[in-house]
């Protein structure tokens, strides 16, 4: 049964239903969840400096060794968008799922907003923008969520080469751990929750197929259809920061207001 539509009420409580009696939560999420974080997802077109250039013409080996700077510059741009916009109200209420939940968050974002909403078990599929890795030795270094001062690329303190940020670019594997991880929360899952991801970009996409083929009830959040939108239990055509409060309110029952809407 697929109900496809945005905020209805009806809606919103088949969705709490489906997750109201179960322990295991998986939550699967992409760039859309940070999209009103003032974040561009990856399939929006860029803005300013970057308009001219996919995110497929930087976040790749081949790009970095052949313009370190301009990568560099491209992930120093978005560490500051995602230092200004900070959490949301999806983030916060995936986070909120806990108390009531086991979650896992596996997600295909590199901007550290679950944990920084207080999520506790996050998979970080594409790694994250707030690590470095040198890129001949590996040492990696945690960097401070913060405004970068500047663009220059970093060095490595062991051995002097530049280092990169610690992402899983096209054409890279992901990262053993994340994978097992996100992995094992799938064969355990009593419920999983897809939002803001245009399950197109492979192997983190294959996670959602896999969902939607296990006995879990799959719920869907995104105001555009993707290629699993006919085949999960319900679907919201809503954005994450409306539809992710919403349903968690409903598993309260009475107690609205208590996510930010
Ligand atoms: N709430 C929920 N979903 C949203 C919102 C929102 N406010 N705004 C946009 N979306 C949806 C879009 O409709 C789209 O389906 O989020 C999805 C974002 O899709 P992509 O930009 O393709 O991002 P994602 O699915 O995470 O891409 C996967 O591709 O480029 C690589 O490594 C990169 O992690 C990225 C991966």
């Amino acid at each position: 049964m697929t109900a496809d539509t945005a905020l209805d009420p009806q809606t919103i409580a088949t969705a709490a239903r489906l997750i109201a009696d179960r322990q295991r939560l998986l939550v699967l999420t992409g760039a859309g969840i940070s999209a009103e974080s003032g974040i561009p997802t990856f399939r929006q077109a860029q803005t300013g400096l970057w308009a001219r250039y996919a995110p497929e013409d930087l976040a790749t080996p081949e790009a970095f060794a052949a313009h370190p700077e301009r990568v560099w510059s491209w992930y120093q741009w978005r560490r500051t968008l995602i230092a200004r916009g900070g959490i949301n109200a999806g983030h916060r209420a995936i986070a909120g799922f806990e108390p009531r939940f086991e979650v896992t968050v596996a997600t295909q974002n590199v901007d550290g907003l679950h944990a920084a909403a207080g999520s506790t078990r996050v998979a970080e599929l594409h790694g994250s923008i707030w690590r470095e890795r040198c890129s001949r030795c590996d040492t990696t270094l945690e960097v401070p969520v913060a405004e970068p001062a500047d663009e220059t690329p970093g060095y490595c303190a062991v051995c002097g080469a530049m280092s990169r940020p610690d992402v899983v670019w096209f054409g890279e594997r992901l990262p053993a751990q994340a994978v097992e991880t996100a992995d094992a929360a799938l064969a355990r899952a009593e419920a999983v929750i897809v939002v803001g991801t245009s399950n197109r970009v492979y192997p983190a996409a294959a996670l959602v197929d896999a969902a939607v083929a296990s006995s879990a009830p799959v719920i869907e959040i995104n105001p555009e259809a993707t290629p699993v939108s006919g085949t999960v239990d319900c679907r919201l055509a809503a954005t994450a920061s409306t539809a992710l409060p919403a349903i968690a309110n409903a598993l309260d029952g009475a107690s609205a207001g208590r996510y930010d809407q």
